[in-house]
């Protein structure tokens, strides 16, 4: 099955939450294939470090070289899976992200590529368990691609005031992109990151989403500096600090997606 974490609303948690779930399930034994389709490669850079550039040309490695053949020569194309890198980790892989992104983007969107993604991860669905597609902070042609190919979207909010704002304009794109790409995505639910239960705010902005009608997820992930310090040491929660309470949050709420997941199933 192939996830999604999107917000167009920078720094609300779409990197931390892809990877650490990710991490939960291939600790769990699941195959699971990360996608990082940002160009900052926060992803990329959280998962396996720095990069050696001239080990790996930007244009040829992971997602980068996905797309670049979508508009090169036919006779040239690589199985998807040839742009998959290993992790450290047991059952973790990586299609990582790179700089030159940016300057590729124009071309993809003006040739319609925002269906190849989805072509290429159906070819990998035999292969991985759980496929996470990680975002830019914006509503372009990656995202797009990303919520185009995925099966369900999970969609992280921060708690504040400007976070419940964007929230709206969010989930009307998701519905346009739904009604005209992608109609059989399923919105698995909003997750409540860096949740201050001691704070009022917080709990007032989530009582009023879930007022509104949105699928609040039941688990809400709280604020720990253990989450940079994983980012900084490369080394997802489950790894780094396996009975933190941030770390048994992310468990409970990985078991919360696989309960609906299962009843999705049934
Ligand atoms: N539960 C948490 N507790 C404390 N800090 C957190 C938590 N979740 C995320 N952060 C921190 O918040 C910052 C933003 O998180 P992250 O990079 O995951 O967000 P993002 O939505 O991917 O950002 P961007 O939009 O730039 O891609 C990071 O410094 C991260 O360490
Ligand atoms: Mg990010």
């Amino acid at each position: 099955m192939r996830r999604v974490v999107f917000n167009q609303k920078g720094g609300v948690g779409k990197t931390s939450i892809t990877c650490n779930l990710a991490a939960i399930g291939a600790d769990m034994g699941y195959r699971t294939l990360v996608i990082d389709l940002d160009v900052q490669g926060n992803t990329t850079h959280y998962l396996v470090g720095e990069i050696d550039a001239e080990a790996f040309p930007a244009e040829a490695q992971g997602v980068a070289g996905l797309f670049k053949q979508t508009v090169g020569s036919r006779r040239m194309q690589k199985n998807p899976d040839s742009f998959v890198w290993e992790t450290p980790y047991e059952n973790l892989f990586l299609m990582p992200s790179s700089p030159t992104l940016s300057s590729m983007e124009k071309e993809l969107e003006s040739r319609y590529k925002i269906y190849k993604l989805r072509d290429a991860l159906e070819k990998l669905d035999d292969e991985y368990d759980r496929i996470y597609i990680d975002t830019p902070p914006n509503f372009n042609f990656y995202s797009k691609s990303a919520l185009i190919a995925a099966d369900t979207v999970l969609v992280p909010f921060d708690c504040d005031s400007f976070a419940r704002q964007s929230l709206y304009s969010l989930m009307d794109n998701i519905a346009e992109l739904q009604e005209d790409h992608n109609p059989d995505l399923e919105v698995e639910g909003i997750v409540i990151n860096q949740f201050n239960s001691q704070a009022r705010l917080p709990g007032e902005l989530v009582a009023e989403l879930e007022e509104e009608g949105y699928p609040v997820l039941s688990t809400y992930l709280g604020a720990s500096v253990k989450m940079r310090e994983s980012h900084r040491e490369h080394r997802p929660l489950v790894d780094l600090a396996p009975s933190h309470k941030l770390t048994r949050q992310y468990l409970e709420l990985h078991a919360e997606l696989e309960r609906i997941l299962s009843r999705a199933a049934a």
